[in-house]
């Protein structure tokens, strides 16, 4: 196991399962301690445990990207615990069904609940974080994306995501 993250925290959103949990435990089996971020504690702290098990020191930490009272309380929690973040990872996400449909089906309520995911979470979740992140030499931060949300894709007719009105 390589160890050039030891010392390194690193908070991954949605990190109890898919790309997050793979990250973190990437990211663990550098060295870094990884917070796995999980809106159900119950989810984060089943894939901490297998982390764990791998030798990875890994914490669970209840983070609703949609609820800035729980990010408020990861970031007092990592404040007391570490004093420091290096490394955030935005990776919590959402696609579901109802924004697959063309625009002029879309209900209203999916695309403001895909907002408040996908966008104003990030953007609660950095602003709330930037402080700890200052304090580490060398914080970074990795927003996760999509192909959907590529403007170079999305305006060139060839490449299809464009959808029917
Ligand atoms: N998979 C792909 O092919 C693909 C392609 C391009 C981009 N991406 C991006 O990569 C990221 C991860 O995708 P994935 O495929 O690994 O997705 P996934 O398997 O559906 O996992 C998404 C994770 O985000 C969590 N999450 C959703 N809403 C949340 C919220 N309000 N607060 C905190 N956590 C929340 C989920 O928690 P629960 O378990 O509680 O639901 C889960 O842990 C997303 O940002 C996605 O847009 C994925």
């Amino acid at each position: 196991m390589s160890e050039d993250l030891e010392g390194k925290i690193a908070l991954i959103t949605g990190a109890n399962k898919g790309i997050g949990y793979e990250i973190a435990r990437q990211l663990g089996s550098r060295g870094a301690t990884v917070l796995v971020g999980a809106r159900d504690i119950g989810r984060g702290e089943e894939a901490a445990n297998k982390l764990r098990l791998n030798q990875i020191d890994a914490r669970t930490i209840q983070l609703d990207v949609i609820d800035q009272k729980t990010i408020d309380s990861a970031s007092k929690q990592i404040e007391s615990e570490f004093g420091k973040l290096d490394i955030l990872v935005n990776n919590a996400g959402i696609l579901s069904d109802g924004d697959r449909l063309p625009p002029s089906q879309v209900d209203i309520e999916t695309l403001r609940h895909t907002y408040e995911t996908n966008v104003f979470g990030v953007f609660a979740v950095t602003k709330t974080l930037l402080p700890l992140l200052k304090k580490s030499t060398a914080g970074r931060i990795v927003n996760l994306s999509s192909g959907l949300g590529s403007l170079t894709q999305n305006s060139d007719p060839n490449i299809g995501l464009l959808f029917d009105f």
